[in-house]
């Protein structure tokens, strides 16, 4: 995270007024996930890691009846009065931080009058979880100045429900989790079943991480996301007439053939598939990390992107494009799309050598072929969700 705190105290002075009490400042991290895409809601393993771009929060008690809440990425102050059950605002982002201060009233604990500014430099809508890290910054805060004395677990599981009801998405643990346990230079191996974790050090060498914006715009991407739960949904309670499972993670690729006999829709059967595939692909990479494999890890990346076009039908032609056309280039170690998908961003593993030269090339082709422009970024990875100041 870029932002000056002093920059940003200016800026909550002006919003705000009233010089003689200072805020405090809290943080939290977008995302990347380096492969496991889709299998969180299906109890699988994902590999994710916190980022350096993130959302500053900076707030202030102020001893009155209502939240107020401005962005400095968000044009006009909202006003929420302070209640035990708050309701969301349509098509407002502060259903973010409402709707975590929303699951700390429905535990009882109820929010103080308040001063909030948020600033964030994770890109809108590109996949890299810059709502969950809203969403994890107001938890860590709302945590400390209400001594609600929760762990960081606990957080998670409130931001993500957080995001279930106020915002309609039905999304999984990773993003939440990854923003608040994120460790610097590390990925994190999560199984989602049983929320069981560990670091791995993300050593590239003389390679980079890359993160291509599509800049496409967000359409649908909610709707066909719970979409596809419900359809894994599906092949669960399918296969589960004839076999016991709870999930399609406690499935492997040597039990890919009760797909093919207990589900009769092609398109279910592609989902279950993908799953099944990508929970395989997640755990070898990780062991390929591991032992500082990186080669494999790269190839695992490919086959990822692969099922998430051909089975699970989340990409479409703008990441499709960044993925394909980036393989063509030279010291492209790996390339896929991250995220829900439908839009947002590809990361790919690139030799630092040729890093210059895929950002150049590939952002021409990506204009030529879908008349939009790419935005390319070369993050660190970063610490969770904490106070700063
Ligand atoms: C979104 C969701 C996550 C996860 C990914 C796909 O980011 O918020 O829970 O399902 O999509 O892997």
């Amino acid at each position: 995270m870029k932002a000056d705190p002093d920059l940003l105290r200016e800026e909550f002075f002006k919003a705000y007024g009233d010089r003689a009490a200072d805020p405090v400042f809290f943080y939290s991290p977008g995302r990347v996930n380096l492969i496991g895409e889709h299998t969180d809601y299906n109890g699988g393993y994902v590999f994710p890691c916190a980022l350096d771009l993130g959302t500053v929060m900076v707030l202030r008690l102020t001893g009155g009846t209502k939240i107020r809440l401005n962005s400095l990425n968000f044009p006009g102050e909202v006003e929420v009065p302070l209640s035990s059950a708050y309701t969301p605002l349509p098509g407002s982002w502060t259903n973010y931080p409402v709707g975590v201060i929303n699951e700390f009233a429905l535990k009882g604990i109820a929010a103080p009058g308040l001063e909030l500014l948020f600033y964030g430099d994770i890109p809108n809508g590109a996949g890299l979880s810059s709502s969950a890290s809203i969403e994890m910054v107001t938890a860590v805060a709302m945590n400390e100045i209400t001594g609600a004395g929760s762990g960081m677990m606990e957080l998670v599981r409130m931001s993500q429900k957080a995001e279930n009801v106020f915002a309609g998405m039905n999304c999984g643990i990773m993003d939440q989790f990854a923003v608040g346990f994120g460790k610097k230079d590390h990925a994190i191996s999560l199984d989602c079943d049983t929320l069981e974790y560990r670091y791995a050090p993300l050593i590239l060498g003389d390679r980079r991480l890359i993160i291509t914006n599509t800049n496409k715009r967000r359409g649908l991407t909610d709707s066909k996301y719970n979409e596809r739960r419900s359809e894994c949904e599906r092949a669960v309670e399918l296969i589960s007439m004839h076999h016991p499972v709870r999930n399609l993670s406690q499935l492997t690729v040597d039990d890919l053939w009760m797909i093919e006999k207990y589900i009769d829709s092609p398109v279910i059967r592609k989902r279950a598939r993908h799953v099944i595939t990508e929970n395989g692909r997640t755990l070898d990479a990780i062991t390929a990390l591991e032992k500082n494999d990186i080669a494999t890890f790269g190839r695992l990346m490919n086959e990822s992107h692969d099922s998430l076009s051909a089975d699970y039908e989340v990409t479409g032609i703008e990441l499709d494009t960044l993925v394909y056309e980036g393989r063509k280039l030279p010291g492209v170690i790996g390339t896929r799309m991250t995220g829900a998908g439908f839009g947002g961003c590809t990361v790919s593993i690139v030799e630092s050598p040729h890093a210059d030269e895929f950002v150049k090339r590939l952002g021409e082709v990506y204009t030529t072929k879908t008349g939009l422009r790419a935005d390319f970024y070369m993050p660190g990875i970063g610490d969770g969700a904490r106070r700063i100041v």
